[in-house]
């Protein structure tokens, strides 16, 4: 079983460790690198002896929330006393497999990422798990239909998102007879929260013909392809009632354009995002976004214990859900001071 092996790997490598420097080749001290040499003669450095080595790719910076998320892991690690190799992939598929790739050569105890897009994945962690190290997956899902290739998935349900985001608009269309225009944001193109935040939308709304997605293009959960796009809409639509943005970088992005062109958001636009983070938050409790689903970024924590069970053989979970609220422009206002990310 695997969590066996990899319970046996790391003892052969104290053990190995320890060899080395009772024959007195042990180059380094106390948590240092150590470089010892394998069965076909190659030099490979060997993690610090004792402590657990996480290796993790992250998304990107694209966010406020991705932001919070990469604190979150950064602090849990060091909180964890976790050695922790962490690499951005600048919103790029091919930077997360090459990492991947290196923390396999580098021989980590585990892998955590946060694919970038929901394909293409199989080959490498086909790889990993081949090098018995233990992959999790963290905020977003791979659509890899051998689920034995990932321990577990930690993150939010972002179906249930966008369930949230429709159910607040139909209620607040109830009794409107005329159509109501809305134009969407999508986040990156092939990523979980785009492809899923969207179906849990259409779904609440679909069966209220009154309202329609007149317009709907990727922003890339950027404040500025957010502001870009949406000047496009206002252009090609001179009424939109309605925008519905996977996130709240690209609302807020969007809020500008909207401004610049000379209409109030939350007002003569009606506007709804995804995640809370503090900017966010701060233009809900001003009323330029009038709802807000949470995503919750601070997945740190729950990473390094789901790490700590696999490398146990503790039994987890396959899908650990992360809990989380809605926000008003009240509800926005009367929190906004706690609001830590
Ligand atoms: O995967 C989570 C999403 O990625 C967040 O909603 C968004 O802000 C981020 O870039």
């Amino acid at each position: 079983m695997k969590r066996a092996t990899k319970l046996g790997a790391a003892a052969a490598l104290i053990a190995v460790t320890l060899f080395s420097a009772a024959c007195g080749n042990n180059t380094g001290s106390g948590n240092s690198p150590t470089n010892t040499t394998n069965a076909g003669g190659e030099q490979t450095t060997a993690p610090a002896a004792g402590k657990v080595v996480l290796g993790f790719s992250q998304v990107g910076a694209e966010s406020g929330w991705r932001s919070a998320n990469s604190d979150s892991v950064k602090e849990a690690a060091a909180t964890a006393g976790f050695e922790l190799k962490f690499s951005d992939a600048q919103q790029k598929q091919e930077n997360q497999i090459k990492a991947i790739r290196s923390f396999i050569l580098q021989k980590v105890d585990a892998i955590a990422f946060s694919p970038v897009v929901e394909s293409g994945w199989d080959t490498v962690l086909q790889e990993a798990k081949e090098a018995g190290i233990p992959v999790i997956l963290t905020d977003r899902a791979v659509d890899s239909k051998d689920t034995s290739l990932y321990e577990t998935f930690i993150g939010s349900d972002f179906v249930e998102e966008g369930r949230r985001a429709g159910k607040w608009l139909v209620e607040q269309y109830k009794d409107a007879a005329e159509p109501i225009k809305i134009v969407e944001l999508q986040g990156t193109t092939g990523s979980a929260p785009a492809i899923d935040r969207k179906n849990g939308f259409e779904e609440v709304i679909k069966d209220q013909a009154n309202l329609q997605i007149i317009a709907s293009q990727t922003g890339d959960f950027t404040r500025a392809k957010g502001k870009e796009v949406m000047q496009s809409f206002l252009q090609a639509h001179k009424d939109i009632d309605v925008l519905y943005a996977h996130n709240d970088d690209m609302g807020l992005g969007a809020i500008q354009a909207i401004e610049a062109a000379g209409l109030v958001p939350g007002k003569d636009i009606i506007i709804i995002t995804v995640d809370a983070v503090k900017d966010g938050m701060a233009a809900a409790a001003e009323g330029k976004i009038n709802f807000i689903v949470e995503c919750n970024p601070l997945l740190g924590p729950q990473l390094m214990q789901a790490v700590n069970d696999v490398l146990a053989g503790t039994e987890i979970e396959r899908r650990i859900v992360t809990e989380e609220g809605t926000f008003t422009s009240e509800e926005a206002k009367a929190v906004l001071a706690d609001r830590k990310y």
